[in-house]
């Protein structure tokens, strides 16, 4: 079964792969280097080839649980699609611990806000195939037990959507 680990920068991807790599089989999407094929420098980020990315993830052996991780991972042929969603207050802390720019974090908590990556999970898959973990006041360990309960179908509490549209209200 192929997992999809998704979710906007700074939700807690990485972190929370980490704590299951010791159960499960992790690919980073983020590690396909060769996948780069331009630098956008006005958003600070690269583009990349999604369609080799699929042909990576089409490849993968399906023998047992991989877990897909990266904000582009509901973008691949899967089975099963898991956001990390972060209150956007929060994410904005997160983000700029890491030095981010005003520019690139007003992005990416404009794009949490408004449930993009869930948006376009749903796109792409069945809402019963497609889960939501909100991480804001837990600890990756937490995050990653809600992963396990899903994986092994113990999971319908996450299919009820979150939403942070109310927070872009306060904005203005
Ligand atoms: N559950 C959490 N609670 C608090 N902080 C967290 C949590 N998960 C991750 N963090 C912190 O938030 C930052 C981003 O986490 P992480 O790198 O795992 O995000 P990511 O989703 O993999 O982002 P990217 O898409 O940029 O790779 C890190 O500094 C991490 O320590
Ligand atoms: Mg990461």
């Amino acid at each position: 079964m192929k997992i999809a680990l998704t979710g906007t920068p700074g939700t807690g991807k990485t972190s929370v792969a980490n704590v299951l790599a010791s159960k499960y089989k992790i690919i980073a999407l983020g590690e396909f280097k060769e996948a780069r094929v331009q630098y956008d420098e006005e958003r600070d980020t690269y583009i990349v080839d999604l369609d080799y990315l699929r042909k990576k993830v089409a490849e993968l052996e399906n023998d047992g649980t991989v877990i897909i991780e990266g904000h582009y991972s509901h973008d691949m042929p899967e089975d099963m699609i898991i956001v990390l969603r972060c209150h956007p207050d929060e994410l904005r802390r997160r983000l700029a611990a890491r030095n981010y720019s005003e520019y690139k974090i007003m992005e990416n908590v404009e794009a949490e806000a408004m449930g993009l990556i869930t948006e376009e999970a749903l796109a792409h898959y069945s809402e019963h195939n497609v889960y939501e973990i909100d991480t804001t006041n837990k600890e990756p360990e937490e995050v990653a037990n809600a992963v396990e309960n899903i994986i092994r179908g113990n999971g319908e509490e996450y299919k009820n959507r979150i939403s942070y549209m109310e927070e872009i209200l306060k904005w203005y």
